[in-house]
């Protein structure tokens, strides 16, 4: 009975197209951008390591019951829950776990377009020469330039979301599949590049040792949060995006395996990122800990002064770009799809709503950055000193994310019948479905519970 659900919005063409749309989900600046400077903000070593545990023990069980979900509802994470819901006799409210990712889906979208924003920016300085020779103190001048001036993000943000909104509208294989098809692997030649370049140019030895040797003393409740919300942004879990691109799944192939293909390559491309990165830092005595602008200011310095170096941060910026459009696409994917199954109305319309939303929403994450880079009635509480941008992002990624995942394993494990998981996953070996329903029953959700439990002081 539950095979026969069909998906009104398409199929991929292939199981290849799968992997290649959930990494270019997953691939993206959580990888480039983010993983680098939070490992920077927190100390390094103590971060990577708690990050790579919640990526196993936590994100892989988690994809794979998105995944499952998904292919088994055939619809939109707000339907797919409420369709298996009832199809197990159980609550219809399930679908809020649907609802409440994709208004993380609008919120992670809102600041993702402004960053995406800066990297159109860049490709644009490098094609001016901007990185020829450059110091670390005029690195940092081009970027405070960038930043200062709300126009210029709210304009390059403008872009962003046309971009994104015009291939969603276009669907599944048309828009979504041509998107993905090349620019992932020239990606990941591109970062290799820019290893080789720290290897032979920066302190390579130096940013090993920041990646690679924890500092255990550092693991605080506060980093285990982060890390954990950041193993769900950099996988695209816990708000439906991986649900949604597991819905155009075809049939026949492997859950277990194409997960771990998508989880190893996107954890493979956020450590060559932080190889790439850290030993220019390092060589150049720059900051470790300066948030979100440590890639801006880095990496042109390299490009500044290597060979080729103009063509190089040109194609970098623009295929880190690419990458960050194949990620907000499925950001609003789960979005656009409810709305068309909701309302009956055309992809168009929908996604027009959607940019809408998106684009004014993320006005606040434009002034972050210059007018209003702290809200002052956050004074007196925790979240003093923050901006609109750190609240939503410290909102979506460490409370949202974790939240719908906990909900969406406890739902794949404790809800949906053994009969159903195993016909879905279609697992040949016994005991991996049975390590992925222990992981999704227990491990998982336990997990992120402690986690949450230490951060408000429980222990
Ligand atoms: N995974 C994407 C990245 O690392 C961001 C993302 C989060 C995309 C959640 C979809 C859903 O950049």
């Amino acid at each position: 009975m539950s095979n026969s659900r069909v998906s009104i919005h398409g199929y991929w063409s292939s199981r290849l197209m799968f992997i290649l749309a959930a990494a270019g989900s997953a691939v993206g600046l959580g990888n480039v951008w983010k993983f680098p400077y939070m490992a920077g903000d927190s100390g390094g070593g103590a971060f990577v390591l708690v990050y790579l545990v919640c990526i196993a023990l936590l994100g892989l069980p988690v994809m794979v019951s998105e995944v499952l979900l998904g292919r088994r509802g055939r619809s939109s994470p707000v339907n797919t829950m409420r369709a298996l819901a009832e199809e197990e006799n159980r609550s219809t409210s399930w679908s809020l776990v649907g609802f409440m990712g994709m208004l993380a889906g609008f919120m992670i979208l809102s600041y993702y377009s402004v960053i995406a924003g800066w990297t159109l920016a860049y490709v644009l300085e490098a094609a001016q020469g901007s990185f020829t020779g450059l110091t670390g103190e005029k690195s940092g001048e081009v970027f405070s330039r960038l930043v200062s001036n709300p126009w210029r993000l709210l304009f390059w943000h403008t872009v962003f979301i046309v971009l994104t909104m015009a291939v969603v509208a276009r669907g599944v294989r048309k828009g979504l599949e041509n998107a993905v098809r090349f620019l992932m692997p020239a990606l990941f030649v591109l970062i290799l590049v820019m290893v080789v370049y720290a290897l032979v140019h920066g302190d390579f030895l130096a940013g090993l040792k920041f990646l690679f040797n924890p500092d255990f003393s550092r693991i605080t409740p506060e980093v285990a949060l982060k890390a954990l919300g950041h193993a769900f942004f950099t996988l695209s879990l816990g708000m439906g995006a991986i649900m949604m691109y597991g819905s155009y799944l075809p049939r026949n192939a492997s859950i277990g395996s194409t997960s771990v293909q998508v989880a190893l390559a996107d954890t493979g491309i956020a450590i060559l990122a932080g190889l790439a990165i850290f030993p220019i830092v390092f060589a150049n005595n720059l900051e470790s800990g300066q948030g979100p602008g440590l890639i801006f200011n880095t990496l042109p310095l390299a490009f500044g002064n290597m060979p080729g170096g103009m063509f190089f941060g040109l194609l970098f910026f623009t295929l880190l770009f690419f990458a960050a459009w194949t990620s907000a696409i499925s950001l609003i994917e789960p979005a656009v799809a409810w709305l068309v199954e909701r309302f009956s109305i055309s992809r168009v319309s929908s996604a027009l709503a959607c940019g809408l939303v998106t684009w004014t929403v993320g006005l606040g994450t434009v002034f972050s950055f210059n007018h209003w880079t702290r809200i002052g009635w956050l004074d007196g509480t925790p979240f003093e000193g923050k901006s609109f941008f750190d609240l939503l992002d410290h909102l979506a990624v460490n409370i949202m994310l974790p939240l719908g995942g906990i909900l969406i394993c406890l739902f794949a494990g404790w809800v949906m019948s053994e009969n159903s998981s195993r016909d879905e996953l279609g697992m040949k070996h016994p005991f991996v479905y049975g390590l992925w329903r222990m992981l999704a029953r227990y491990v998982a959700p336990a997990g992120m519970i402690l986690v949450f439990l230490h951060v408000l002081g429980v222990f």
